[in-house]
């Protein structure tokens, strides 16, 4: 089985609890971390996988095994800056519960959410609304089958947000 936690660090709910005792209970069970999302260096292409040895012997031949340098060296200074993913994790609630309410109170239901987006409903197919934000200058998220007429949307920053929350305006 594999566990995709790349919004491990953005969770909340107690309720959560992650997969690593799986893997050290010696369960076949790949668990992947990305540093996209909240170290935020995604076009970086960095993420790590954990498992036990057996399985990762087996993954090794189908993988390059090459890291660019920088990279590297910017995903280890990540990992120790324990203040940046604070902050980061901070501001990306504290905007995403403004833009979340923002959305409610124009009659849009907002699926709960533990990660740097939502997901609202836009009853209506979402691409109509895709093409919409586009023409405004505004990108929000690809379709996600079968949901079709739900919408995700990417926290920003104030000021991306405000667009997006003026565009959602005109377009509904
Ligand atoms: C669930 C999930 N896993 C993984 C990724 C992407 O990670 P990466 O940038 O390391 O490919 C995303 C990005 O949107 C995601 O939503």
């Amino acid at each position: 089985m594999l566990v995709d936690e790349a919004y491990h660090h953005f969770v909340q709910d107690p309720s959560y609890a992650e997969s690593l005792p799986y893997v050290l209970e010696g369960r076949n069970v790949i668990i992947t971390r990305t540093f996209s999302k909240i170290y935020g260096i995604a076009a970086m292409r960095l993420g790590y996988a954990i498992a036990k040895p057996e399985l990762i012997d087996r993954m090794r031949p189908h993988s390059t095994g090459s890291v660019n340098a920088l990279v590297k060296w910017g995903g280890a200074a990540a990992l120790k800056d324990k203040e940046a993913e604070a902050w980061v994790l901070n501001k990306t609630v504290e905007l995403r519960e403004k833009m979340v309410a923002g959305v409610k109170s124009m009659g849009f239901d907002v699926l709960p959410s533990n990660t740097n987006f939502f997901m609202m409903h836009t009853v209506r197919p979402s691409s109509e609304f895709r093409s919409a934000f586009r023409e405004r200058g505004v990108a929000v998220g690809r379709d996600f089958p079968p949901m079709l007429d739900w919408l995700r949307v990417s926290v920003g920053n104030e000021e991306e947000n405000e667009r997006f929350m003026q565009a959602l305006k005109e377009i509904a």
